[in-house]
Formats: C-alpha cells, structure tokens, sequence
C-alpha cells in the first residue's frame, strides 16, 4: 500500500470528497483543508501546541450560551468577521458597477450584542430613560441610493450604557435598545446616549488569547443599527464617535471612515426635533442608503 507522506495529506483528503454532491461545499472544504496543512507545515505545528489549541477552541464552544457567543467573538477578534462583512459589500459593489446611483451606506460586524424583540418605539423616543449618559439626538434620513426615502423602513439600535456594558451582560431586561420606523419622508430620530468605549467581553478565552497576543481588548464608542426595508438589501453598520479612543485600533476592526462622525455638543434649550433640554446634550446626524434587492 502506498504510504502517505507530509506532502501527500491534504492532497488524500481532498481526493476523498470526489462524491461530494454539493460543488460549493467541496470547493470550501478542499480550499480550507490546503490552507490548514499548509499552516500546519509554515509553523512546523507540534503535538502539544495542537493540543492546545483544541483545548482552545474546546473553552471557546464551552463559554457558549444563549447570551455569550464565544465564537463570534473570537472570529471578530482576528479579523475575520470583518473581512467577511467586506467581502460580502465588494461583492456587492461588484454587482452595482457602471449602474447609476450612489454607494450605500458601508456595513460593519454585527458583534454578540444583538437581541431580537427589543421594544417597538415612536421616533423621537428617549431610549435612555432611567440611564446615566449624555443624552444624544441621533437623527437623519434613509434613502436607497438613488436618494428616494424609504418610509416604514425597520432600525434595530442598540448600544452599551455609560460604563460599556450592555444589558445583556448585566441581567435579563433590555435596555439601552430599541425597534423604530422611519416616517414617510424616510426621517428617523431617537434619544440615546453617547457611547462610551467598552472591552469586549474578556472573561472567556478570548480574552486570554488577546492577552498572550499583547493586544487591547477595547472598540471606541458606537451606536449599532440594523436596518430592513422590503425591496432592499438589509444593512448592519454601526455608527462611531470620532473623538472616541481606540477609533484608530478597534479591536476588531470594524472601523470604517465613511460612519466615523462628530457628535457636536449644544447648550441647553431647545433640541432640533422640539425637545427642550435642560443640560447639555449631543446630536448625531447620520443619512443611510440601502441597495436595492435585484
Ligand atoms: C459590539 O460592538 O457590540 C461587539 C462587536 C464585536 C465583539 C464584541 C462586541
Ligand atoms: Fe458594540
């Protein structure tokens, strides 16, 4: 029988899928069984630096919960996440190339922090009430990018509170996010507060791999938003505060200039949808464009 040598593994392996009936799952499986031999083989990979590595990946699967998704957060942490968010809208580009219209909105990850069913609002809600915070209009338009509005168009916001926590780290209730719906000229608008700058969750073994790899485990202030319109590509971004630290080294890259924006700050009086305001606040203005369903 013939004997299999270093050279020869991955090779076997991807000759063994020659039944496979799904094309796309081969190609995935023979491109991901070339690359994991041809690291095993560039770092010269020892048994016990593989067995620590299937502990690992063994911590991570077991950090898992219906609130803390370790995996996520360890492919946001290397890069990966973002890499397939950006893949995903050159695709999409791509596909947009030479038609008329502007670009859309750039897209950035979804994080571990979503939480379907958040409360329904009316725009102009304060979703921060009972939070501590400075209190931020965050306001603006969604159009397709042919500049029409999208009425009735569907925002997902949610943020961490003043210390960088969400309320899915601290207990059951939802706080600090919400569902709304632009109006008929496609205007959205809600009361929040500014985000602060967090850690990504640390406790788990992600943490301890960005600590062995000397790295921060900080993202600067941001307000997530996912929006869905019918006719539409759905859109998850985020937007960031500009003088936030860490906007230069997100820790998982998730940074795109096109969404970093001032969030200038005003005196008390009165707010541009009506509000009077008795301290100081902010404002974020940001205008959205969603591509098209083909
Ligand atoms: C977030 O922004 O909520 C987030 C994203 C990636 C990892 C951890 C948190
Ligand atoms: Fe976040």
């Amino acid at each position: 029988m013939a004997q299999l040598e270093t050279s020869d593994f991955a090779q076997a392996v991807i000759d063994r899928m020659a039944d496979c009936q799904d094309a796309r799952f081969q190609e995935v499986m023979t491109a991901l069984v070339q690359h994991l031999h041809a690291f095993a083989k560039q770092v010269d990979l020892q048994p016990d630096e593989w067995m620590n590595a299937i502990q690992f990946l063994t911590a991570v699967g077991q950090k898992c919960d219906e609130r803390r998704q370790e995996f996520i957060l360890l492919s946001d942490t290397l890069g990966l996440s973002m890499l397939v968010v950006a893949l995903d809208q050159a695709r999409g580009a791509k596909a947009l190339a030479g038609k008329p219209g502007d670009k859309p909105t750039e897209a950035t990850v979804q994080g571990p922090f979503f939480w379907p069913g958040a409360p329904q609002v009316e725009l102009g809600a304060d979703i921060a009430e009972g939070q501590h915070g400075d209190p931020t209009l965050y306001h603006g338009k969604v159009t397709d990018t042919f500049g029409k509005p999208i009425a009735n168009c569907v925002m997902d916001v949610w943020s961490g509170d003043h210390d960088g926590l969400y309320d899915m780290q601290k207990g059951d209730s939802m706080a600090l996010r919400a569902q709304l719906r632009t109006d008929q000229d496609g205007n959205y608008r809600f009361w929040s507060i500014r985000p602060t700058f967090y850690p990504v969750p640390v406790d788990g073994p992600v943490g301890q791999m960005l600590d062995r790899m000397g790295r921060h485990p900080n993202r600067p202030g941001h307000m997530h938003m996912m929006l869905q319109a019918p006719g539409h590509e759905r859109l998850v971004t985020h937007i960031f505060v500009k003088d936030s630290p860490y906007i230069e080294s997100d820790a998982v890259f998730g940074v795109r200039n096109s969404l970093v924006i001032d969030f200038p700050k005003h005196a008390p009086g009165k707010a541009p949808d009506g509000r009077t305001m008795s301290k100081p606040y902010y404002t974020a203005h940001y205008d959205f464009r969603l591509v098209p369903s083909a």
